[in-house]
């Protein structure tokens, strides 16, 4: 163990880049001569060809120059905290499996619903990630809807009513996938999602909501749930949740909020403001392994009325039989679409008693100023095109080469630029499209990056961008 920490201190301590830019080729061929039905002479070779295969070209996401997904460098209580749960291997699914480890998940779910101002009757379950709290949100939704159909009984015992096809759920165009996948899993297909147009700061626009649902209507279609994100993964807009949640009890609409990346504001000092309106959401997704900070996995799910949760409720007698929810005994089981569940809740638990909420809010705060502070380098400049204001913490933006370029080329030159980026390692940064054209994005997670080093590779991306641009119309001139 002490040879194995020894090894992953070196190696990230000593990491240049955030990537070494080999590609999916090149390391297949070292995979091809493993085998697995042999084991190496010793441990140290262990370490060595684990190096080989996985740390030396492995993603890093604390270096300051990993700027791409939704992935945060992690707090170190929290590593410590992987390593009392893996070694003692609680599973979260019956007390019997848990014991203290079912009172701190709980302790978290309790606290976390008190952030957001659910009320006294919510309760909630970690989860492996966001798209599994959308799965669940989801489910919760489709089921209460369902359920109070005349002549039903339950979709747990009978499976969904016969009119389920016309059960709609309404988000908007810039949500996340995971609710089109959930729609899918539920039997429903990705065609139950209607997409509800956004605004210019990719907010969900209300008088499309509103048009929606009066075309739902008209076509007596079943809206079963709306689904408001604070924080999209591409823009970190934040939908008006406190409008949304005004048309939804008017409606008795379902309102779930995926927060998973805009999560963080519940602890952070200075942005807690943004989620107004979260507190009247019927279910919240909360994704700690976003921006708390945590490593993957560490996820919640919460519900404003915990007698939602027994939607997923399912007794075995070798397990969490019915006489023990009669007694009391809290089997975590009850209330999670898994069963054997991993102690992810040691984490943040260990993160908040080591560093406090606020120290932990605070570094969400700091990558946020810092997208403000980057935001007028982009926006001024005419080499590039930025598509939105931030509100979190990610820029989306393009390069416009010097040269008049068709749209294609433009789209062309800005794929290019970041597959060099990632090529020569110099930094990782993600791409997306807008509007069918293609931009790059900056997701800002790690408080270590600085103006400057994004500075830096904001020239690195004009840099390479000229670059192609010549390449390209030397070879058009050959
Ligand atoms: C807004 C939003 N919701 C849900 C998810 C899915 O979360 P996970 O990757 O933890 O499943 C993401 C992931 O980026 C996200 O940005």
């Amino acid at each position: 163990m002490a040879q194995g920490a020894e090894c992953i201190k070196k190696t990230l301590l000593g990491i240049e880049k955030p990537y070494t830019g080999i590609l999916p080729h090149e390391l297949k061929r070292q995979f091809d001569e493993v085998n697995l039905d042999e084991k190496l002479g010793n441990f140290n070779e262990v370490l060595e060809e684990l190096k080989a295969l996985y740390l030396k070209d492995a993603v890093y996401f604390h270096h300051p120059h990993y700027v791409a997904h939704l992935n945060c460098p992690i707090v170190i209580p929290a590593i410590l905290a992987e390593l009392v749960l893996s070694s003692v291997n609680s599973s979260l699914d019956t007390w019997d499996q848990s014991a203290g480890g079912t009172y701190i998940e709980q302790k978290l779910i309790d606290w976390t619903a008190e952030r957001i101002g659910l009320g006294s009757e919510a309760d909630g379950v970690f989860t492996s990630g966001g798209t599994q709290s959308n799965l669940m949100a989801m489910l919760l939704a489709r089921d209460h809807v369902c359920n109070r159909q005349a002549g039903h009984l339950s979709n747990k015992t009978q499976g969904l009513p016969a009119d389920f096809k016309r059960l709609r759920i309404l988000t908007s165009e810039v949500s996340h996938f995971s609710v089109q996948k959930s729609a899918a899993i539920l039997g429903l297909g990705y065609d139950a999602v209607i997409p509800v147009r956004s605004d210019a700061r990719k907010k969900m626009d209300l008088a499309d909501l509103q048009r929606v649902l009066d075309e739902c209507e008209a076509q007596g279609l079943i809206p079963m749930a709306v689904v408001a994100t604070a924080g999209t993964t591409d823009f970190g807009s934040i939908d008006p949740l406190e409008d949304i949640s005004a048309i939804c009890r008017e409606k008795n609409l379902w309102m779930h909020v995926d927060a998973a990346y805009g999560g963080g504001l519940l602890i952070s000092p200075k942005y807690r403001n943004h989620l107004a309106g979260i507190e009247h959401a019927d279910s919240v997704t909360i994704d700690y392994h976003k921006s708390f900070f945590q490593p993957v996995s560490c996820s919640a799910f919460l519900v404003r009325d915990r007698h939602e949760l027994g939607h997923v409720t399912c007794h075995a007698d070798y397990l969490n039989p019915k006489s023990q929810t009669q007694e009391g005994t809290p089997n975590l089981v009850n209330k999670s679409i898994q069963t054997t569940r991993r102690f992810d809740a040691l984490k943040l638990w260990m993160t908040l008693r080591t560093m406090g909420a606020n120290a932990l809010g605070s570094l969400f705060d700091h990558v946020i100023d810092l997208t403000r502070a980057t935001y007028p380098l982009i926006e001024r400049d005419p080499r590039f095109d930025i598509a939105h204001v931030p509100e979190l913490s990610t820029l989306v933006f393009r390069y416009i080469p010097e040269a008049a370029l068709t749209a294609e080329q433009i789209d062309a030159t800005n794929v290019a630029i970041r597959k060099a980026l990632s090529r020569s390692g110099r930094a990782v940064v993600a791409g997306t499209k807008v509007s069918g054209r293609q931009y790059l994005k900056f997701t800002l997670l790690n408080p270590m990056t600085t103006l400057d080093d994004l500075q830096g590779i904001l020239e690195a991306i004009k840099h390479e961008g000229a670059r192609y641009v010549i390449q390209q119309s030397a070879l058009a001139t050959c």
